[in-house]
């Protein structure tokens, strides 16, 4: 397929070269082209420009953006996607007054939502996902990672990781998967170091065996597992491939950034509690600041220091979070908004977050998160709207009119 998109209003997020992340002071740049043309050649970024410079092609399909954005696909790098059921009845709870430890203490939580997983088939659970693909798809992401956490038997984190994995083949979505046995313990084992047992001498072989993931996390907090825990479990993930990126500093300062730098997490993720030392030991190293914003607005706690994280010139990546306890919402949209209305970000700097910094936290900034050339075809059309700082600031508006995923027009979003 060849796709020619005329008379763009603005093209967003125009990098002439890949780039490894934005960080700091440069977070507030986001370059564009105003009536642009975007030419997309089988399944890739062919050539991009002004309309004045456009060259004489013929191609199968014109798109007349007049008045309409294009932007790259939203890239959501932290999802647990992946999942039996929503959980309303802890909704409710939550507006009663009970605290999240408090939920879980009496039989919600994540062991609630591996009850429901583990009756669930394989066939039945791929199916609850697909609909979650689909929904993100019309929300403007390209790509996702998948977490598994809800299974929590070897059998069932096998089954979770097949399932994620599924989505990637039977969708457009590219996926990456990540091994979260490591979520909470089960009620049926007395002592931690038994589950911890199994998940390094059971579970990561045999993750490992069916080649089904190439991330290892851990819910490094109190109550679930110590930073040094994580770390044990994360260098015996790297024993067998799985590179480490890290639930941390949720509830708590929790030690989580710091085994993650030490570690040389791709990521670590969450950050609500942070100090000095976290946002220090961030500085100089490889492992990207990963805030959730959807599971702070819905929890009810602080959010990230966004802005002394980027004072501080480090990177900062924007994730949905996406799973039924936390953050029941894949709307990257909705993660911009809280970005700029709850931590202060500018629209240039959410939109470099939620792309080309999300895509470095999957490994894909080489082919995903910019108007690049060479790059995957994936990017969305606007509806009609004034420019991009009105998707932030619309919030919860749907503002996607047409999705193409590798170079292929998935069509209209209704
Ligand atoms: O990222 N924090 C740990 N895991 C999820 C929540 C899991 C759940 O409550 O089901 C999160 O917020
Ligand atoms: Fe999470």
């Amino acid at each position: 397929m060849d796709i020619l998109i005329k008379n763009i209003k603005e093209l967003v997020q125009v990098r002439e070269t890949p780039v490894k992340w934005i960080a700091g002071k440069d977070m507030a740049e986001l370059p564009t082209i105003s009536n642009a043309f975007l030419h997309l050649k089988n399944g890739l970024i062919a050539n991009y420009g002004s309309m004045a410079d456009l060259p004489a092609i013929t191609t199968q399909e014109t798109i007349d953006a007049t008045d309409r954005l294009v932007l790259p696909s939203f890239v959501d790098s932290h999802t647990h996607l992946v999942f039996a059921a929503s959980r309303e009845e802890e909704f409710v709870y939550k507006i009663k007054g009970m605290s999240y430890e408090e939920i879980a203490a009496k039989g919600g939580g994540i062991l609630n939502s591996a009850a429901k997983l583990q009756l669930m088939s394989e066939d039945e659970l791929f199916e609850k996902a697909l609909v979650r693909a689909e929904e993100i798809i019309g929300f403007g992401t390209g790509a996702v990672e998948i977490k598994s956490g809800y299974g929590l038997t070897t059998k069932d984190e096998l089954k979770m990781l097949r399932v994620a994995k599924r989505i990637g083949q039977e969708t457009p979505l590219t996926v990456k998967t990540t091994f979260l046995g490591a979520h909470a313990v089960p009620k049926s084992y007395a002592k931690k170091s038994d589950y911890i047992d199994l998940i390094i001498k059971e579970m990561i072989p045999a993750v490992a065996e069916e080649k089904l993931a190439e991330y290892i996390d851990a819910f490094c907090e109190k109550g679930f597992f110590t930073p040094d825990e994580t770390e044990l479990i994360m260098e015996e993930g790297k024993k067998y491939g799985l590179k480490p990126k890290i639930h941390a500093n949720q509830l708590s300062i929790s030690g989580g950034v710091q085994v993650g730098v030490k570690t040389n997490a791709i990521s670590v993720d969450h950050l609500e509690a942070m100090g000095e030392a976290e946002i220090k030991a961030l500085q100089g190293s490889d492992t990207m600041p990963t805030l959730l914003p959807g599971a702070a607005f819905y929890l009810g706690t602080s959010f990230p220091p966004a802005r002394d994280m980027m004072n501080a010139g480090l990177p900062l990546a924007l994730a949905t979070d996406y799973n039924p306890g936390s953050a029941p919402c894949g709307k990257m949209a909705f993660m911009l908004s809280l970005a700029c209305i709850k931590m202060k970000m500018t629209p240039e700097e959410a939109i470099n977050a939620a792309t080309l910094n999300t895509a470095y936290a999957m490994e894909l900034g080489q082919t995903h998160g910019s108007i690049t050339k060479g790059k995957v075809a994936n990017v969305f059309i606007t509806k009609k709207i004034p420019s991009y700082a009105y998707i932030p600031y619309a919030f919860g508006a749907d503002v996607i009119d047409q999705v193409i995923l590798n170079g292929e027009n998935i069509g209209k979003i209704h």
